[in-house]
């Protein structure tokens, strides 16, 4: 298959083109890097993306954007950026990304544990999470020719290292790659829980 992943140069996205490269042709779109660039919260952008891309099987994201920090302090800028970034630009993959899909490929997003389970200070997080999960369930009532599910990771232990947290509990990236190679062949319009797919 020819999948385009956006966000393969980040921690979850580097496991996922590890993990799929084997068996299929990756397109890797990155922000400041990558085969092709893409700038999430610009649609323009993503129009453009897709034109130099052309026909793919699969789009795969680990991209989006959103702020952690406590309610109090989140501010107008920190909810527009989950709203344009996480929410919309993902979204907008699939608005604008599905004519370029081929017929039986898939589109597969990401929103993250802390939509069902949040923490302190993940409220605006939490918010793009739940909307892009409900979006997924509902679009994929009218959207059938190709699959549309969102992938749920928990916290990634190369990112709990990176932030200096004691990584116990977290889950590996590769181990997070799983879930996204299982929502490459099978299930539509579902929220992949990561810990579900290990
Ligand atoms: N890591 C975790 O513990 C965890 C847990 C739950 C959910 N998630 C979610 O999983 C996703 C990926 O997380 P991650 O930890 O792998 O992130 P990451 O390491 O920060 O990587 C982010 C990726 O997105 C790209 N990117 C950044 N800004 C972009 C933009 N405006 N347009 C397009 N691409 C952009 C980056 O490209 P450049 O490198 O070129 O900037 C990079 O490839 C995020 O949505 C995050 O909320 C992560």
């Amino acid at each position: 298959m020819k999948i385009l992943l956006i966000g393969a140069t980040g921690t979850i996205g580097k496991a996922v083109a590890d993990k799929l490269a084997a068996e299929h042709q990756i397109i890797r779109a990155g922000y400041s890097d990558g085969d092709v660039r893409v700038d999430l919260g610009n649609s323009d952008n993503i129009r453009s993306m897709f034109k130099t891309t052309g026909k793919v099987d699969a789009i795969i994201s680990t991209a989006g954007l959103a702020s952690f920090a406590p309610l109090q302090q989140l501010q107008d800028s920190d909810y527009q950026l989950a709203l344009n970034n996480k929410l919309m630009g993902q979204i907008n993959l699939i608005r604008i990304g599905s004519e370029y899909v081929s017929d039986g490929g898939s589109v597969t997003l990401t929103s993250g544990v802390l939509s069902k389970e949040p923490i302190p200070g993940s409220a605006s997080i939490a918010m793009a999470n739940g909307a892009l999960e409900s979006f997924v369930l509902a679009a994929a009532l009218e959207e059938t020719r190709i699959n549309l599910n969102v992938v749920a990771p928990a916290f990634v232990k190369e990112t709990m290292e990176m932030m200096g947290m004691d990584s116990s509990t977290g889950i590996s990236a590769a181990d997070t790659a799983s879930a996204y190679a299982e929502a490459l062949n099978s299930h539509h319009g579902e929220t992949l829980d990561v810990r579900d797919h290990i």
